[in-house]
């Protein structure tokens, strides 16, 4: 029998299930909180700013993403403003106090060139001393290591179907690592398979890359509790203020 599939629908609510509100959620909600207008960059399905809305944040809420399904679900709010894109392309102009990267978005930017023209559009969204606050996964863990199809996850999705998900890596090249997720059948019948890059920049590659853009670092942290950064952090986590 021919797999019936799994739609790009069905992918972004399976994405909220495999991710539920976690610490680093917590994080960004207490900056999101404080700012009166806020830039999510590559809000995906837009968690973080229906909570933002849903704890009384009155300000103006902004979530950007190129994926339309993902969108989808966020538009599921009115009250915010969605906008289909990516990061490079925004045009805002000193509009916000606040852009978060959640999610490790941060990490989606793997070339040079994509990394500084996003950063550029990040910057000019913001308001003179406004900020950006954005994790990245520290290259020191290796946490690509782990992703490999003896390490799957087993759910049961949005409509009750049990799906096995694993990860493999194809490239490790530099500091791009390239992997794939399959979503298939308990019993291994692929359903859909995507294709990532992500980008695993050190502490020095990412301050670099800030400083080029304008952004001078302020906080710099290793977990979610605002605990130092060291060599065996699992992230690199990073306030950044418009210089
Ligand atoms: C791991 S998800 C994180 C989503 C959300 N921020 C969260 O915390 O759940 C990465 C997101 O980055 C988005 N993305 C990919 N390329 C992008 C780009 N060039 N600019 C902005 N967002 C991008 C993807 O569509 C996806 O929604």
């Amino acid at each position: 029998m021919t797999p019936p599939g799994y739609s790009d629908a069905d992918a972004a609510a399976l994405y909220d299930h495999l991710n539920p509100w976690g610490p680093s959620d917590d994080f960004y909600l207490s900056y999101v909180m404080a700012a009166p207008a806020v830039l999510d960059v590559g809000c995906g399905t837009g968690m973080l700013l229906h909570r933002a809305r849903e704890g009384g944040h009155t300000g103006r809420l902004c979530g950007v993403d190129p994926d339309g399904a993902a969108l989808a679900r966020a538009r599921r709010r009115a009250d915010i403003e969605w906008v289909q894109g990516t990061a490079a392309e925004m045009a805002w102009d000193r509009e916000f106090d606040l852009a978060v990267m959640a999610g490790n978005v941060f990490q989606v930017f793997v070339t040079d060139e994509d990394l500084r023209a996003s950063l550029a559009a990040t910057r000019a969204a913001l308001v003179d001393g406004g900020r950006l606050v954005f994790g990245t996964r520290n290259p020191g863990r290796r946490a690509w290591e782990g992703w490999n199809p003896s390490n799957p996850i087993d759910v049961v999705d949005h409509a009750g179907r049990e799906l096995r998900i694993s990860y493999r890596v194809e490239s490790v090249s530099g500091e791009v690592v390239g992997f794939t997720e399959t979503t298939a059948t308990r019993a291994g019948a692929p359903l859909r398979v995507d294709r990532a890059s992500l980008r695993f920049l050190d502490a020095e590659g990412v301050d670099r890359f800030l400083g080029a853009a304008g952004f001078q670092v302020e906080q710099r942290y290793g977990d979610w509790s605002r605990g130092p950064f060291t060599d065996t952090s699992d992230n690199l986590v990073t306030v950044a203020r418009v210089a």
